[in-house]
Order: structure tokens, then C-alpha cells, then sequence
């Protein structure tokens, strides 16, 4: 970003040069304030890119880092935020607060997940402080050996990855990977820092996270981009959502290796995620009460923004999440990341010209619409769990099931991408009612299908992966619709003011 506004008016001033010297005077001193208003920093100590505490980039940027500290905070919103619960601190787990357990909210989900981890211990997320202690004492660490590619999305791993790597970040990645988690966490010490989102000299945005840089390159070559390169190739306004991507988005661990990867090789879509699945098979678990093998979806932020209509009118994640603050004189990006629910004045009434209450009903309508589509799905899936063990009481083989099992794979999954994905259907509410409705159809065609093995199931309005691609926001397709202009100034606004 820097780069480019300071080409821009660098530009300017050697047109002006020619013109008048007067006007090269003021397009420099134009160019000086506004570095001055972006970037206003006194260099109290000299980063380096080994420096990954955050206390010592706050040291020249802290009003940044005084946000930052801020994600502690836990508020509840009518289906997002957090609560704080107290919990009574153990050897194995010193917490003195946690966030509330989903799995008492609802118990439907222990069924779901029935013999796997997530069924002893799940919890509503919370802010990016905890993001590290959280993972090390869940107590899905306990019932099961985790890897160390768990690391890349809860700490701060780019100077681990290097140093292992010896100064090759891939390799490095692919040492920690397939350490023992407890092992890993012993090298790392801060929740995701400055030095994952920033180049420590120029403080532009930059992708730090393996993972992340080889799905984007993968995906880009199934579209016929060769040799993407994230850091090289995405606009600043895609940044804003790629810094974002490296951690919230759906991933499995690959082969003994535990490479973490991000199933995106076919497209973001569902249907190209799942068809991706079926190429590479790949089971999280064998469901304790039916036997199916099953895929277990992990909070695809960054895949459903990218099907809904923020994305596709260039709105980034950091437009909602960290949207323009004024401290004092300065307009910073509110780097205390959160729900924007928390934040309607600035994060949505910067473009949208409405009331914040009527903000709030327009989201929570979203939300509500999704969460009753959820539930549907869920009764489904718990009634397609009661018939199948009826069966298998009765003494239906696993052979005769496998066609009941596939269905309860894709329908599970698709129940289980709209349940992970954090935002309860707000960033793209239609994708989502459209994944909920056909997981509700599937799973009771399984059901049926239990009941009569002469049903013929249909899955319903399945994408071809050529049309699942035909559609990809500006995150996906290299170009960026709204993009502030030019300027790199800060606007807070990433597309037209609607209304
Ligand atoms: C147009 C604004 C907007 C954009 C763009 C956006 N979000 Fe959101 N996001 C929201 C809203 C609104 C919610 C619902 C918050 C709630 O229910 O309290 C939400 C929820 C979330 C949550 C759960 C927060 C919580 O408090 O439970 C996460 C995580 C999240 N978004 C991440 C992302 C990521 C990552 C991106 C980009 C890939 C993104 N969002 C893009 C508006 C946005
Ligand atoms: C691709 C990035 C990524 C990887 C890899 C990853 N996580 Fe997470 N994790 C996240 C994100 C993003 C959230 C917050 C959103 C959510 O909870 O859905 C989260 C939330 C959590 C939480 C808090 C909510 C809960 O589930 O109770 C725990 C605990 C957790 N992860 C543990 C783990 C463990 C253990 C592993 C390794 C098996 C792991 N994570 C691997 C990105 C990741
Ligand atoms: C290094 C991985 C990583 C990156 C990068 C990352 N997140 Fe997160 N995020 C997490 C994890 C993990 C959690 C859950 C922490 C927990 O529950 O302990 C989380 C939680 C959140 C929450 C929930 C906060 C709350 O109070 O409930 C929001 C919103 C969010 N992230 C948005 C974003 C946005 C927007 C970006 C990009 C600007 C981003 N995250 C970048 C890993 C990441
Ligand atoms: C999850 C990614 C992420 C992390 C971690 C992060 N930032 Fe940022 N930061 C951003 C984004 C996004 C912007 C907006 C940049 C843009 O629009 O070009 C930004 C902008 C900035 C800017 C430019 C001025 C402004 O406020 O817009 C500074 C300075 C900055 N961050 C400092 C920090 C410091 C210091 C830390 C650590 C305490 C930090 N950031 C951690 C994502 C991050
Ligand atoms: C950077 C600008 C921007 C920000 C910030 C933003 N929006 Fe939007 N929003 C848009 C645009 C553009 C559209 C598409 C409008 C259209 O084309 O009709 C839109 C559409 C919507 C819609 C209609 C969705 C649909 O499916 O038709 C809702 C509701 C909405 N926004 C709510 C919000 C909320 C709530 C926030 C804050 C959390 C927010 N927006 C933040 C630009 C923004």
C-alpha cells in the first residue's frame, strides 16, 4: 500500500516538476502529510522481522497495540460474542475464565460429533488473547494426541517456521507439523502477533502462514494462474481479507506427514470442497452410533464471506472486524478484532445509512432465518441417527448401510460448515440456506433410505465444480471491485455508500 501511494505521488510530483517547482513543493508536502496522517509513528525501537513479542512493536505504534490488548474483552451478542464463565482452575487446566460450552447450549451436537474429541469439549470462541491458552487446555487435548500443525492458527509461527526451517519457511512449516502439539507449544509463546500480519519494516499487510499461501496456489492453478504468489499477486484490499484467511477457514491434516491443508484445490465452495474429499479420501472420524466415516467442518469464515454479497461488492474483513477508528487526530484500524454487533457505528454506518438498532434487526433477522434452517438440520441428522441404530439393532450389516453412510457424510458435513462457520449465516445468508436446506433433504432421503434399501436418493442441485467457480468474489478472482482508490489513504469505506 505504502509502495503504491507513494509511487502515485512521487509521479505527480515529476509531472509537476515540469510544469511549475512551486507546485513540486506541494505535492511533496501533500505526500509528507499524508504519511503523517497514515502512518504517524516515532521509530522508539528498531523491529526486526525475528521481532514477534507485541510488546515491543507497541512500543512505536500503541494505540494499535492497546486495541489489541482489548480482544480479553467478552460480551455476548444474540449469537455471537462470548460469555465469561468461571472455571475452577486444575492442574491440567489453570483457566480461571472460560466461554460458554456449545455442547450445553445444545446436546444435539455431542451426537453429531459421537466419538470424537469435539464431543468431550467444545466451546464458543472468543478473543485473540485466548486464542493460545485455549488450545493448550481444551480438553480435547486430553482425550486425543494432537499434532503440532495445530500451532500455525494459534500462535505466533513465522519466526518458528523459519528458524526450524533454517530460514526456509516451508520446511520449517513442515517440521512443526507433524510434532507432537505439546512439543511444538513448547517453542511458541504468543496468540497470533504483529509479525503474522506485518512486514516489520514497511508495516504493510503480508501473509505469513504457509498453509494459507499453498491453498490460494493451488486453487489459483486449478483456475489457470500459475505460480501464485499471495504476498506478490493480491491487491491491499484482498489482504485485508487474506491476513484473515490463514486461520479461519476449513483445513484437515494431510497423510502421516499431518500436513495441515486447506481443501481448496476445486474451488471455496461446498460442493467443490466436498468433491475434493471424495478425490483425496479423507475420514476425521468413524461416528460412534452409526459407523459412518465422517468429515468433521471447521469455521469457514473465509469461504462463506467469499459467496455472499460483502465479498463480491469488495467488502474485506477488515472493513467489519477492523474497521477505521479516530483516536485523537488519527483514524487507525481497530485492531480490537470482535463482532462488529459490538461496533454498528463503525463498523456497517460507515456504508450503510441506516439506524444502528435497524443495522442490528437486519443481521439478526439473517441470523435467525439460519439458525432455524440449523436446527431443522439438526433434527434431521438426529433422526436419521435413531433409525439407523434401530437398524443395526436388528441386525443391518455396515455393507448394507454404505449407501445410508455416504449420504450421512455429506449431509453431516454440510450441516456441520453452517454450525462451524462463526457468523450464524450473515456473511452469506443465502449460501447458507441453500447448504442447510439440501443437508436437511439429504439427510432424510437417508432416512428413507434406511427405512427401504430400494429408494433411489437424489442429491439435489449439486454444482459441477466449473460453476462453483464461476461466481468468486474479489478474494478469489484477482480483482478487487471497491477497492479504496489508489490513495492508500485510510477512507474507511471499501465500497459506495449504500443504502
Ligand atoms: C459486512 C461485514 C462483515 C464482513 C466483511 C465480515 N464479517 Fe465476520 N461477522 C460479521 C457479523 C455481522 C458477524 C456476526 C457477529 C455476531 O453475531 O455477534 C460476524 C461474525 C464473525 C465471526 C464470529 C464473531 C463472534 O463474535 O462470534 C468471525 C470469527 C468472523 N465474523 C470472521 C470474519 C472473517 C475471517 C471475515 C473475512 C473472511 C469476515 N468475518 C468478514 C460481519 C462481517
Ligand atoms: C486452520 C487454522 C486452525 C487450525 C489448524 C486449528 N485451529 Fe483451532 N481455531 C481456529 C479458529 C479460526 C478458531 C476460532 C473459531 C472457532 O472456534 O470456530 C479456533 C478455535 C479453537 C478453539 C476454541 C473453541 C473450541 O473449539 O472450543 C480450540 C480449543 C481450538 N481451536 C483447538 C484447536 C486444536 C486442538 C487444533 C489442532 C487439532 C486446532 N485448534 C487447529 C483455527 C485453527
Ligand atoms: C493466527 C490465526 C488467526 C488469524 C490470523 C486471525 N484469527 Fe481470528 N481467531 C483465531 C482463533 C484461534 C480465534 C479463537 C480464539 C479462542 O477462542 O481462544 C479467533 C477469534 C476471532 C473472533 C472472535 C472474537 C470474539 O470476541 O468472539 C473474530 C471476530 C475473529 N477472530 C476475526 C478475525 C479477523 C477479522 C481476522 C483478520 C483481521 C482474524 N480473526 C485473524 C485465529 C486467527
Ligand atoms: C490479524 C492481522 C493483524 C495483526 C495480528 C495485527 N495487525 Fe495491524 N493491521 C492489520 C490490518 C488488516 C490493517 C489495515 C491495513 C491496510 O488497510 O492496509 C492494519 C494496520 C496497521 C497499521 C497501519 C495504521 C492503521 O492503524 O491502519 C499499524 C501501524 C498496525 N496495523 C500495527 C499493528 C501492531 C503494532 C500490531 C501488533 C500489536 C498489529 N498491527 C497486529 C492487521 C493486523
Ligand atoms: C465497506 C462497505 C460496507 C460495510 C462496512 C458494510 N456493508 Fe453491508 N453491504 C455493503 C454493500 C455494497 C452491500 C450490497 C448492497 C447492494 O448491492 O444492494 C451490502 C449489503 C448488506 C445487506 C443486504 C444483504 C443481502 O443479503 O442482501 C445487509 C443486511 C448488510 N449489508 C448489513 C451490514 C452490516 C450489519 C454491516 C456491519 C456489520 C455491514 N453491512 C457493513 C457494503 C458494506
Amino acid at each position: 500500500m505504502a509502495n503504491r501511494s507513494w509511487l502515485l505521488l512521487v509521479g505527480v510530483g515529476v509531472v509537476s516538476a515540469v510544469a511549475a517547482a512551486a507546485a513540486v513543493a506541494l505535492a511533496t508536502n501533500i505526500f509528507e502529510r499524508k504519511q503523517e496522517a497514515k502512518n504517524p509513528f516515532f521509530r522508539v525501537v528498531e523491529l526486526t522481522d525475528d521481532t514477534v513479542d507485541p510488546a515491543i512493536w507497541g512500543k512505536n505504534f500503541p494505540l494499535q497495540y492497546d486495541m489489541y490488548l482489548r480482544t480479553v474483552d467478552q460480551v455476548r451478542t444474540k449469537y455471537g460474542g462470548s460469555e465469561a464463565v468461571p472455571h475452577t482452575p486444575t492442574q491440567v487446566d489453570p483457566r480461571s475464565v472460560v466461554a460458554q460450552s456449545r455442547l450445553e447450549e445444545d446436546p444435539r451436537l455431542k451426537r453429531m460429533w459421537a466419538g470424537y474429541a469435539f464431543s468431550k469439549d467444545f466451546r464458543e470462541e472468543r478473543g485473540h488473547a485466548y486464542m493460545l491458552s485455549d488450545q493448550t487446555f481444551t480438553e480435547r487435548q486430553q482425550v486425543t494426541h494432537q499434532p503440532g500443525a495445530c500451532i500455525h492458527c494459534h500462535a505466533s509461527s513465522y519466526t518458528l517456521y523459519k528458524k526450524l526451517g533454517n530460514g526456509d519457511l516451508f520446511k520449517g512449516f513442515d517440521a512443526v507439523n507433524h510434532l507432537g502439539y505439546f512439543e511444538a507449544r513448547k517453542m511458541v509463546d504468543h496468540p497470533v502477533s504483529c509479525i503474522d500480519c506485518h512486514d516489520s519494516q514497511t508495516m504493510q499487510l503480508r501473509v505469513t502462514k504457509p498453509a494459507f499461501m499453498l491453498g490460494m496456489k493451488r486453487m489459483k492453478a486449478a483456475q489457470g494462474v500459475q505460480d501464485y504468489d499471495v504476498n506478490r499477486d493480491a491487491t491491499r484490499q484482498e489482504m485485508r481479507s487474506y491476513v484473515c484467511g490463514q486461520c479461519h477457514v476449513e483445513y484437515y491434516f494431510k497423510g502421516p506427514e499431518k500436513t495441515l491443508t486447506f481443501p481448496w484445490d476445486k474451488g471455496l465452495k461446498i460442493e467443490n470442497i466436498l468433491a475434493y474429499y471424495d478425490e483425496n479420501p479423507h475420514k476425521d472420524w468413524v461416528h460412534a452410533e452409526t459407523g459412518a466415516p465422517v468429515l468433521k467442518a471447521q469455521h469457514p469464515e473465509f469461504e462463506m464471506w467469499n459467496q455472499g454479497i460483502h465479498a463480491s461488492s469488495g467488502v474485506a474483513c477488515a472493513d467489519c472486524h477492523m474497521p477505521y477508528t479516530r483516536v485523537g487526530a488519527q483514524k487507525i484500524s481497530d485492531h480490537h478484532v470482535r463482532s462488529p454487533l459490538l461496533n454498528i457505528n463503525h463498523a456497517c454506518q460507515t456504508c450503510h445509512h441506516f439506524s444502528e438498532a435497524e443495522l442490528r434487526s437486519r443481521a439478526e433477522a439473517l441470523q435467525e432465518r439460519t439458525f432455524r434452517l440449523r436446527n431443522q438440520a439438526m433434527d434431521a441428522l438426529m433422526g436419521l441417527l435413531d433409525d439407523v441404530k434401530k437398524a443395526k439393532a436388528a441386525g443391518k450389516t455396515d455393507a448394507e448401510l454404505a449407501g445410508v453412510f455416504a449420504l450421512q457424510r455429506r449431509g453431516q458435513f454440510m450441516l456441520d460448515f453452517i454450525e462451524a462457520e462463526n457468523s450464524m449465516g450473515f456473511h452469506a445468508p443465502e449460501e447458507a440456506a441453500r447448504i442447510l436446506a439440501q443437508s436437511t433433504n439429504i439427510l432424510r432421503q437417508a432416512q428413507v433410505l434406511v427405512r427401504d434399501p430400494t429408494f433411489k436418493p437424489e442429491i439435489p442441485d449439486q454444482l459441477p465444480a466449473a460453476e462453483g467457480d464461476a461466481h468468486p468474489g474479489p478474494g478469489v478472482q484477482g480483482k478487487t471491485v471497491g477497492a479504496p482508490s489508489g490513495s492508500g489513504e485510510p477512507t474507511g469505506d471499501g465500497g459506495a455508500p449504500v443504502h
